[in-house]
């Protein structure tokens, strides 16, 4: 096969902010996005419909000839990414690969922080899983996790609402939720690739001079080692500088809003 991209998928627009990193660090490769927009948010959603969901799309990059794939969102790597590893690739393809962006990020949060609290914005169901406390504790167990499920967050940035008076109002309420919680928080962590675009707003009510960090480019960092790692993968795919762009709902709506993410223009087809 000469066409095997390296899949990124989110479940809308999210993991574009991934994307646009991972491109930047490593333009000489393929890629492929799947925005699952007919179905988002994920992050209101149980355990089971989020891993349904993720496998699907996951299947879906693998029949378009990935052989590796990027879970760009944080509540499909939280909720179906360990049971995709354990239960169905050894079965469906055992050659290969779903990573996803909790791992690479628990890997290095603790480097940013000099007080030892760090904060975590992120959907409810990334919170309630606890993936982030427990990846962390494996690199830093002395670090203090605090966080925060803001559930209003992703609706007003998929509905182009992340720039509106709306908006204000939810950003400042979860920050001052979260800082409420341990003040001495000086990183804070957005544990969803949504969250970037409300980073003028999360910048204006953040209290002191608390670093922000976004994902993109430590998962384009953690990828670009892990292709190091794996020449055998590395090999296999396509390297033509191509993108490719998937959404399971409308394209023409697609296109408008995906070019706020990706800071280019983008046009997409239908799945
Ligand atoms: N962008 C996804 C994340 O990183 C979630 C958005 C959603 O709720 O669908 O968690």
């Amino acid at each position: 096969m000469t066409n095997q991209p390296i899949g990124v998928f989110d479940s809308g627009y999210g993991g574009l902010t991934v994307l646009r990193e991972i491109v930047r660090q490593l333009p000489q490769y393929d890629y492929l996005y799947l925005g699952d927009n007919a179905r988002t948010p994920y992050g209101t959603r149980s355990f089971d419909t989020v891993y349904q969901y993720t496998l699907e799309c996951v299947r879906h990059l693998f029949d378009r000839g990935c052989r590796l794939v990027v879970l760009a969102c944080n509540t499909a790597s939280a909720k179906a990414l360990r049971n995709i590893q354990q239960l169905d690739l050894p079965t469906l393809a055992p050659d290969r690969r779903v990573l996803g962006v909790i791992r690479p990020t628990a890997e290095v949060i603790g480097r940013y922080s000099k007080t030892g609290n760090v904060g975590i914005l992120a959907t409810p169901g990334t919170v309630t899983s606890e993936s982030y406390r427990v990846e962390i504790e494996k690199f830093f167990p002395d670090l203090q996790v605090s966080q925060e499920a803001c559930p209003m967050w992703v609706p007003l940035v998929e509905n182009g609402e992340y720039d509106s008076p709306g908006a204000d109002y939810f950003v400042q309420q979860h920050l001052n939720r979260l800082m409420e919680k341990a003040p001495g928080i000086d990183t804070i962590l957005l544990a969803c690739t949504h969250y970037p675009l409300l980073l003028d707003k999360i910048r204006q009510y953040t209290p002191g001079n608390a670093t922000i960090l976004t994902q993109g480019g430590i998962v384009a960092d953690s990828l670009a080692d892990y292709l190091t790692r794996h020449p055998e993968l590395e090999r296999q795919i396509s390297q033509h500088g191509k993108r490719t762009f998937l959404t399971t709902d409308s394209t023409d709506d697609f296109d408008r809003q995906a070019t706020v993410f990706y800071g280019e223009p983008v046009r997409s087809g239908q799945v």
